[in-house]
C-alpha cells in the first residue's frame, strides 16, 4: 500500500514545487491537468490509463524550475535566444523525473519531454510527429495550449474561450492531434465546466490543500478524478 502511494506523494510535491515557481502557476497545472483528464474520459481510454493521465499531468512543466528567473518571470514577449532557454524546461522536467522505474514517474517523464511536440513534427524538443508523440503527451499539449491561451500574463491579456477555440481548429493535424481537436470542440460546454471545477478546487482551498486534494489523501483513489468524470 505505502509502495503504491509513492508515486503520488512525489508527484503531489513536485507539482506544489513547480506551482510555486511564478504567480498563478498551480492554477494552470491543476485546469491543464483536469481537462486532459476529461479528454482521456471522453476517448474512452482504460480507468487506469485516465487516472495516470490524470496524476501525471500537473508535472508537464517541471522543468521551468530549471529557468532562470529573467527569461520565466519576464514581463515581455521572449527574444529568440530567450525562446531558446524556455524550450528547455521539457528536457530539464524529463530528466528531473526519468531517473527512477516507476513506470507512474516514468510516464510523467515523457509527458514532460514531449508536452510541446506538435502533430505536424514541428515541435520541440524531439521534432515527433503524429503518433510517435505519446498520446498521452498529445493529450496534455492541447488541454495547455487551450489553458495558457485563456490565461492573462503580465504583458498581454487572456484570449477570448472563441479565439482560443478558433486556434484550436485551425491547428488541427498542425500543432494538434486531429482526432482530439474533434472531441476538444465536439465537448466544448464539458470541458468549460471541469476546468470551472479545477478553478474551484484551488480557489476554495489553497494551494496546499486544494493540490491534496486533487492528488487525493493516500493517492489511491482521487475523489476529484471521479468527480470530473461524473461531470461529462
Ligand atoms: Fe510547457
Ligand atoms: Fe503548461
Amino acid at each position: 500500500m505505502a509502495q503504491q502511494s509513492r508515486p503520488h506523494i512525489i508527484l503531489a510535491s513536485l507539482t506544489l514545487a513547480g506551482g510555486s515557481r511564478y504567480p498563478s502557476a498551480l492554477g494552470h497545472l491543476v485546469r491543464t491537468a483536469t481537462v486532459a483528464a476529461y479528454l482521456a474520459n471522453v476517448l474512452e481510454l482504460d480507468d487506469a490509463e485516465q487516472r495516470r493521465i490524470y496524476l501525471v499531468a500537473p508535472v508537464h512543466d517541471i522543468g521551468k524550475l530549471g529557468i532562470p528567473d529573467d527569461v520565466l518571470l519576464k514581463p515581455a514577449s521572449l527574444t529568440d535566444a530567450e525562446q531558446e532557454v524556455m524550450q528547455r524546461h521539457s528536457d530539464i522536467g524529463a530528466d528531473l523525473l526519468a531517473g527512477t522505474p516507476d513506470p507512474i514517474l516514468q510516464l510523467a517523464a515523457s509527458v514532460a519531454r514531449h508536452h510541446h511536440e506538435h502533430f505536424d513534427g514541428s515541435g520541440y524538443p524531439g521534432g515527433l510527429a503524429g503518433e510517435d508523440v505519446p498520446l498521452a503527451a498529445r493529450i496534455v499539449a492541447i488541454a495547455d495550449a487551450f489553458d495558457a491561451m485563456l490565461e492573462p500574463r503580465v504583458y498581454r491579456q487572456g484570449m477570448a474561450e472563441a479565439h482560443a477555440l478558433d486556434v484550436l481548429a485551425e491547428q488541427s493535424g498542425g500543432y494538434f492531434d486531429p482526432t482530439l481537436v474533434e472531441c476538444f470542440l465536439k465537448k466544448v460546454s464539458e470541458v468549460r465546466r471541469v476546468r470551472a471545477a479545477a478553478e474551484g478546487l484551488v480557489q476554495q482551498y489553497g494551494d496546499v490543500s486544494g493540490v491534496i486534494r486533487f492528488y487525493g489523501a493516500r493517492g489511491e483513489s482521487p475523489s476529484f478524478l471521479r468527480y470530473i468524470q461524473t461531470l461529462g
